[in-house]
């Protein structure tokens, strides 16, 4: 089975916990289930990864990049700063599709620009965690496109 890798940045592991009213009550195991039960049946295998950190975030973009078709992706905050993480997802050639649980433009001014968002396929945004889903189709259409060519 062909697979994708979902990444979750920075505090999306505290997802239920953090800020409920601003991304919902569900977990981010609550997520990746979604995520994985929707990309068996559409034929993908789910691999799920979150961090913190920068760095690892980066790593594991590198390490995937023969073993994945493409990447969904919730960078957190660094989506508004880290060119690092902007530049590994372009250093790896494979298409990325960006996820934001609330509506980054209905919010503080800095969560409006995305420095990710020009180097990826498309954007799923405000959608609460249903974007997860919504991205992933995306990101399947986009692939099973670029078969067809
Ligand atoms: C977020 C939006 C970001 O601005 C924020 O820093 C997050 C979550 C979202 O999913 O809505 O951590 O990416």
């Amino acid at each position: 089975m062909p697979a994708i890798l979902l990444v979750n940045g920075p505090n999306l592991n505290m997802l239920g916990k953090r800020e409920p009213g601003i991304y919902g009550s569900d977990t981010l195991a609550d997520v990746e289930r979604l995520v994985s039960e929707k990309a068996h049946q559409l034929g993908y295998q789910i691999i799920t990864f979150q961090s913190n950190h920068e760095g690892e975030i980066i790593d594991k973009i590198h390490e995937m990049r023969e073993q994945v078709e493409g990447i969904l992706i919730n960078p957190g905050a660094f989506t508004h700063y880290s060119y690092a993480i902007r530049d590994a997802i372009s250093a790896v050639s494979l298409p990325v599709v960006e996820i934001h649980i609330s509506n980054v433009h209905a919010r503080e001014t800095f969560r409006h620009q995305s420095v990710i968002a020009p180097i990826a396929v498309g954007q799923v945004v405000g959608l609460g965690i249903k974007g997860y889903e919504l991205a992933l189709e995306g990101l399947v259409h986009y692939l099973q496109s670029q078969d067809r060519e």
